[in-house]
């Protein structure tokens, strides 16, 4: 009986499939891949909306100059985003917090929103969860600089409460903007919110991290925020164990830290 040409893509299918578990396993860690974001630019696209849709995206309120490639995107992205008044939080915000880093950085950490000191300031993670983050950063060998670090809502909610779903929504924009113009080799989401958002999921933190996911084709590895291990200090076990996951897909040495 001659074959189908049905029979020989599900030949082809179980290949991969083989092909994906022998990686995994000689791997050792568990990985998540949107096998038809990988596949195909016409799914690529389905995903980047459906990563995110949790929210229904507000307009983007960038000009064409945050369309340029390289750093004159990201430079114009943080010079509009100055004037933002997409959402409430711009008649309480001091300064707009839109990121900082090495705009060349092989990782970008996503944060959930400023605080009180990043709000003062206009960057990111300044405070007592800014300084654990730095240290978390230092574990895996790199030096804060090195990396970039933004969060979801590039504004203070007012008395540090959660992110509102149309703030998340008025925001969205110039996350994926960022996150694009960046193109990382890999994101740590950190805690619910980031990883949430990003992923497209209802699942707590807790359930999420330990697993490799991918963003936009980016692996995504979640983690516990900063501001959580100081209450829960017990969990820093787990975070060091991101940390080393991290650290091997991008080929770095992880230091033992120092807690
Ligand atoms: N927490 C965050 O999520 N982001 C910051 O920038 C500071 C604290």
């Amino acid at each position: 009986m001659r074959s189908q040409p049905g029979d020989q893509a599900l030949q082809v299918v179980r290949a991969l499939k083989r092909y994906v578990k022998n990686l995994i396993e000689q791997d050792g860690s568990p990985v998540i891949f949107n096998t038809l974001a990988a596949s195909s630019p016409r799914f690529k696209s389905e995903y980047f909306h459906k990563s995110l849709k949790r929210y229904v995206p507000g307009q983007p309120a960038y000009d064409e100059g945050c369309k340029l490639p390289g750093h004159s995107g990201l430079e114009a992205l943080a010079k509009n985003i100055q004037v933002c008044s997409q959402c409430g939080l711009a008649g309480t915000r001091k300064k707009v917090v839109f990121g900082e880093g090495d705009p060349e950085a092989s990782l970008v950490f996503v944060g959930e929103a400023p605080g009180a000191d990043e709000d003062r300031e206009g960057k990111p993670f300044v405070g007592a969860a800014g300084k654990l983050l730095t240290r978390i950063i230092e574990s895996i060998g790199l030096k804060r600089e090195q990396v970039y670090i933004c969060n979801i809502l590039k504004c203070r909610p007012p008395g540090n409460r959660n992110p509102k779903p149309e703030e998340i929504a008025a925001c969205q924009p110039y996350l994926i903007q960022q996150l694009k113009m960046l193109h990382p080799r890999l994101i740590c989401a950190l805690g619910s919110f980031a990883a949430q958002t990003l992923l497209d999921s209802n699942e707590p933190i807790g359930r999420l991290r330990g697993k490799i996911y991918t963003y936009q084709d980016i692996p995504l590895v979640p983690t516990f925020h900063p501001a959580a291990l100081l209450y829960h200090p017990q969990n820093k076990r787990l975070v060091w164990e991101d940390m080393k996951r991290i650290a091997g897909i991008l080929g770095l040495k992880p230091v033992s830290p120092k807690t």
